[in-house]
């Protein structure tokens, strides 16, 4: 066998030359995580604005109390599958919960929300039917297109008449119309024209899939997400997401009101044939989801504290995604700016995502984001002077205005 190294020497080469300019971002180890909001890194205090922990709940006291029960109560691990040994009456409790809350008929949980897209997707997209996906859509859903049996067609970003049209020129052809959008994009933060989507849906007779794993617990008056937000609840027929951001924890979720929905249990080899969520993983996403559902503080307070950040920062001359929600990613000049930007910041105790091509849309280079309610108004306000100053000695708060406005 051909050696790793030469195997991956590209990516080597790329790794080594990142780590060169300061640290290797693909290699940060935290020592100890202090709060929610707060990790040790190399001995020293890091404020956390790059986390995905959109409720702050992940030291909630409610749920760190029922996941230790049931630690307690059934052990660290269910060593089996859904479908095998791994089924506690917890993962279908937590499944009743999340189809409750959505208000549907039915709910499966997954192991990571990552399996949940790679598991509904591909089991729907059979020979014959054509999945339509998003270009900017997550990896998971990329994956999950290779592995279904569909014909794949990719639509331009947040572009329902590209859609409609790609669904046209389908006219007459055999199999189901599948398509695959975001709630809030990962990488720039920016919602889906959903309404549009959903029109476009119900013209073309098609499915709609909506990932709302950015959007749980932030949009909605419930918090159920876009497609709340946006009132196609009733279009949409599946929603999937994940617990490990709002929810504080690990695992996925897909619910649907789809008669048969059940069946996928047994045709579903993401779901099948890996084993199902530790009971500790259950009882904490279960205690965060009943939060979530009976108390919106959690979600005002998340968009308050985007919308801050948001302003400061567009205020300081940075270019940003298009809209103030909890991930706000910062446009860089050039990919070596970012990696200069990301270092100085660690430095300077400030840790968030680097983002680079082709990870990223449009080849963007970011520095990305994420907000949580548990951030304080101190927090948000040193994470903008952090930005601002390195900004400023870098000097791209000018030319990050000028890319701005050339990006029109
Ligand atoms: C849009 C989207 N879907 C799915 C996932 C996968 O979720 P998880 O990390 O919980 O597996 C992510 C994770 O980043 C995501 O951004």
């Amino acid at each position: 066998m051909m050696s790793l190294t030469e195997k991956f020497a590209d990516m080597r080469a790329g790794v080594d030359a990142l780590a060169a300019m300061g640290r290797n971002p693909f290699d940060i180890r935290f020592e100890r995580i202090l709060s929610s909001t707060v990790a040790l890194l190399n001995g020293r205090p890091m404020l956390l604005l790059g986390t995905n922990n959109y409720l702050g709940l992940t030291f909630d006291a409610a749920c760190v109390a029922e996941s230790v029960r049931a630690l307690q109560e059934s052990g660290t691990g269910t060593t089996g599958s859904r479908i095998a040994n791994g089924t506690y009456s917890g993962h279908a409790l937590l499944e009743q919960q999340i189809a409750d809350f959505y208000g549907r008929r039915s709910a499966m949980v997954f192991t990571t929300g990552y399996q949940a897209n790679l598991g509904l997707i591909s089991t729907l997209a059979r020979r014959e039917d054509h999945l339509l996906i998003d270009a900017d859509s997550h990896a998971s859903i990329y994956d999950a297109s290779r592995l279904g049996a569909a014909e794949v067609i990719r639509f331009r970003h947040n572009d329902p008449e590209d859609l409609a049209r790609r669904l046209r020129r389908l006219e007459g052809r055999p199999g189901d119309r599948i398509i695959v959008t975001e709630g809030i994009y990962s990488m720039l933060g920016d919602t889906a024209p959903l309404r549009e989507i959903a029109a476009v849906k119900r013209e073309m007779g098609a499915c709609l899939i909506v990932d709302e794993a950015h959007s749980l617990g932030i949009l909605g008056e419930h918090g159920r997400g876009l497609c709340e937000a946006a009132g196609v609840e009733a279009d949409v027929d599946f929603v999937v997401g994940t617990f490990s951001k709002s929810l504080g924890a690990i695992g996925g979720f897909a619910t649907s009101d789809l008669a048969g929905f059940e069946l996928l249990r047994t045709v579903c080899r993401p779901y099948m044939f890996t084993a199902s969520l530790p009971p500790a993983v259950i009882a904490s996403v279960s205690a965060s989801l009943a939060r979530l559902a009976s108390d919106s503080s959690l979600g005002a307070l998340v968009v308050a504290n985007s919308r801050k950040l948001y302003c400061g920062l567009a205020q300081a001359g940075f270019a940003l995604g298009p809209e103030p929600n909890p991930i706000v990613a910062v446009k860089m000049p050039d990919r070596e700016t970012a990696v200069r930007f990301w270092n100085r910041l660690v430095e300077e105790g400030l840790y968030v995502n680097l983002a680079l091509p082709p990870a990223t849309p449009g080849s963007l280079s970011l520095i990305r984001c994420s907000v949580s309610s548990a951030h304080t108004e101190t927090q948000i306000e040193r994470a903008v002077s952090i930005m601002t100053s390195i900004g400023r000695e870098l000097r791209i708060l000018q030319r990050a205005i000028a890319t701005a406005r050339a990006a029109g």
